[in-house]
């Protein structure tokens, strides 16, 4: 990654920008096919709203209630070159899966399967400044020239996997479907072991209040952070940066704050989603 040029480092697929070394096209197209199943576990969200946070709550959840740890490394369904998705029908359910794409853009299999799905969603704008740092410390992605320059790609959905209102929009659609549930960041931050204890039993993986206490506490921030050299080797650093809410305050001018409202306001103000987006 670090001897391509930046411009070479993302590609757009029907009108999206994606990067080229984690899911290239190649994936995306195999992904088309890729065969869902009604018990496979899915996690969906896009990019920084707390994906890996999700992931490691998931895992946790799923090995303390059936005993077996899963498929290791990030669960991403794009980031499996096509060999790697065929490998996926010999995996034992249930398979545990992820995925940073718009709903519209996902295999078609998981909503004719009925595939119980986990959605995080976090504030648009410290989502954004989750992004920009994210960009700068990752090889994978071009480096941006600054913050403004960011902040001005994120608004007009240039990032990878797109505009992050029009993915809102998409899941605020899907937010009564009752195989779909949707968590914020915020939430999470708030009250973790409702969450984890919500997540068991969604996904049906029934944990007694110890267990459900011990995931909580293995999960905050800063226990993640310590086994993230594990987990993450080295890019350790580039996913566990700050995980707090209202990080944005360092960062937006008024003006750029200002127009991410009124972008709020214009696509999200009175649904049932924008109001668990308060920030
Ligand atoms: P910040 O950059 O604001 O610190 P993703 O996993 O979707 O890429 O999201 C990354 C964001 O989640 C980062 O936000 C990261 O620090 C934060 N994060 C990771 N683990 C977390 C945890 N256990 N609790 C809170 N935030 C966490």
């Amino acid at each position: 990654a670090q001897d391509m040029k930046d411009e070479d480092k993302l590609f757009r697929h029907d009108g999206v920008l994606y990067p080229t070394i984690m899911s290239p096209l190649e994936n995306l197209k195999a992904m088309e096919h890729l065969e869902a199943r009604h018990d496979d576990v899915m996690l969906a969200a896009y990019p920084k709203c707390g994906f890996n946070w999700m992931v490691a709550v998931v895992r946790k959840v799923m090995a303390a209630s059936t005993g077996h740890e899963g498929m290791k490394g990030p669960p991403l369904i794009e980031f499996f070159d096509p060999k790697a998705q065929q490998l996926l029908s010999e995996v034992p359910s249930p398979r545990f899966l992820g995925t940073h794409m718009h709903p519209d853009n996902m295999p078609s299999s998981f909503a004719a399967k009925k595939t119980k799905m986990l959605v995080v969603i976090r504030n648009p704008k410290d989502t954004a400044v989750s992004f920009y740092h994210f960009s700068v410390k990752n090889p994978v992605l071009p480096t941006p020239e600054s913050w403004d320059t960011f902040y001005a790609e994120y608004m007009s959905g240039d990032v990878c996997w797109g505009s992050y209102f029009d993915h809102a929009l998409a899941w605020e659609k899907r937010i009564d479907d009752p195989n779909i549930m949707i968590v914020t960041y915020e939430e999470m931050k708030e009250d973790l072991s409702k969450g984890v204890q919500q997540i068991s039993q969604f996904f049906g993986f029934p944990l007694s209040k110890e267990q459900i206490q011990t995931i909580a506490e293995d999960s905050t921030f800063s226990s993640m952070k310590e086994n993230s050299k594990d987990s993450h080797g080295k890019l350790a650093g580039v996913f566990f940066r700050k995980g707090e809410v209202g990080d944005w305050k360092n960062h937006f001018s008024e003006a750029q704050s200002r127009m991410m409202d009124a972008e709020f306001e214009k696509r999200l103000a009175g649904t049932k989603l924008g109001a668990k987006l308060k920030y």
